[in-house]
């Protein structure tokens, strides 16, 4: 098979060409000012990304991983403290979460959406915590430790079903931080609110990732935090740049988690693309929908529940079939990738949390059987149409021979 008939999960190549003049352009203004650190690049693009995620602040980093960790630290969380995520996220959000001194714990995921399940949350604090009367705040009976905060994580690049989980926030006294990394420009349509919200506008602050791969992405590493509240952002701000509040007067030890003024000036370029860029996703996802849903009923599809407007980060799809169906696209030429295949809390570095299988069954089933398809705003019709005829042949093949799994539509 030639190159141009392989199909890849993600091209960057391709949509670097269509703006590359831009970023060259970038880099040499970067080199002709000497400005690397910080200045107007940094601030300018800060400023658009705030606007373009409905908040008042935006602070660039060094990564996501770093957002979610000065987001947690900023908003309050202390150490020992307990942090609720779920178990189907990267494990860039349990790491922050232990990097800013508190401990994870998890609890399960929807399974029509990926995203956390306000109900499994409300089980969690009824169940699992007791209410410490001094502090306002949620004692986990076993652990012996303050539940502090939660992190929804908008998964694939749909919004979890905030309405429910800021309520239980609201309720509980728990600091929201999202993990928006996968999500920008995502909406929820709040009904509380009666209105469509922007991921990283609805918790106390939120943590976006801008590696490469994401749909804003650098030409290297950097993230952002998003906030409405001053004081938050100005932490944030300290967090980032060894606690200084200005320069070499420290108020607190911080760390070197500065987003690159060359990497914010491509944000910047990459910003003013990013809508179209969605809208094609979400195009591209409308059209694997309207094509796959003929195929197959073992083909579980991307539910978008009427309060979403997801971007499509990933198109993922499920089938107990899927070792057999990614083996038969590789061979095929087609990329296709797994997120993620190892549930957080199954991780080795969580085994002393004595965690086992069968605690998240909603997240371990989908682990065995998630998917995610070619997806990027440059995938051409042809191309799209080759992978579905290589699902559609595949399932020829193996029609009857493996058990069916019930398809959840939307
Ligand atoms: C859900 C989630 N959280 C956090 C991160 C961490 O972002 P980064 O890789 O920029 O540190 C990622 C990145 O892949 C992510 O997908």
């Amino acid at each position: 098979m030639s190159d141009n008939q392989k199909i890849p999960f993600l091209d960057l190549v391709g949509l670097h060409e269509e703006i590359e003049k831009e970023l060259v352009h970038v880099f040499q203004k970067t080199l002709r000012t000497a400005g690397f650190i910080g200045g107007p690049m940094v601030e300018g693009f800060e400023r658009d990304f705030a606007r373009f995620s409905d908040a008042a602040h935006c602070l660039g980093v060094a990564s996501g991983t770093d957002a979610v960790r000065f987001a947690l630290m900023a908003a309050g969380v202390q150490p020992g403290d307990i942090v609720v995520t779920v178990p189907h996220t990267f494990i860039a959000t349990t790491e922050a979460i232990s990097q800013a001194g508190a401990q994870p714990d998890f609890v399960d995921i929807d399974e029509r959406t990926y995203c956390m399940d306000p109900a499994k949350l409300q089980e969690y604090l009824e169940r699992e915590c007791y209410l410490d009367r001094e502090t306002g705040k949620p004692f986990h009976r076993t652990r012996r430790a303050p539940v502090t905060a939660v992190i929804p994580v908008h998964i694939y690049g749909q919004a979890a079903d905030m309405d429910g989980i800021l309520e239980l926030a609201h309720r509980y006294n728990l600091i929201v931080i999202e993990d928006a990394c996968q999500a920008h420009g995502a909406e929820y349509f709040s009904k509380k609110e009666n209105r469509w919200r922007k991921a990283g506008s609805m918790g106390h602050a939120a943590a976006f990732s801008f590696y490469p791969g994401k749909n804003l992405g650098a030409c290297g590493e950097a993230g952002a935090v998003t906030t409405n509240n001053e004081l938050l952002a100005q932490k944030v701000r300290m967090l980032r740049d060894h606690g200084q509040s200005r320069k070499y007067y420290h108020e607190m030890e911080g760390y070197n988690g500065r987003l690159d003024a060359v990497q914010a000036g491509i944000l910047e370029i990459k910003l003013h693309h990013l809508p179209e860029w969605n809208q094609k996703r979400r195009q591209i996802a409308a059209r694997y929908n309207e094509l796959l849903r003929e195929l197959s009923a073992s083909l579980v599809l991307p539910c978008e529940p009427s309060w979403s407007r997801g971007v499509y980060h990933l198109y993922v799809v499920r089938t107990a079939k899927r070792n057999e169906l990614q083996e038969h696209l590789t061979k095929a030429g087609i990329g296709t990738g797994i997120h993620y295949p190892v549930p957080v809390h199954l991780q080795k570095p969580y085994r002393t949390m004595g965690f086992k299988g069968e605690d998240f069954p909603v997240t371990e089933n989908a682990a065995a059987q998630v998917l995610s398809l070619p997806m990027y705003p440059g995938l051409s019709l042809a191309q799209q149409d080759r992978v579905v005829e290589e699902i559609a042949r595949f399932e020829k093949i193996t029609e009857s021979s493996l058990p069916v799994q019930p398809a959840v539509r939307a």
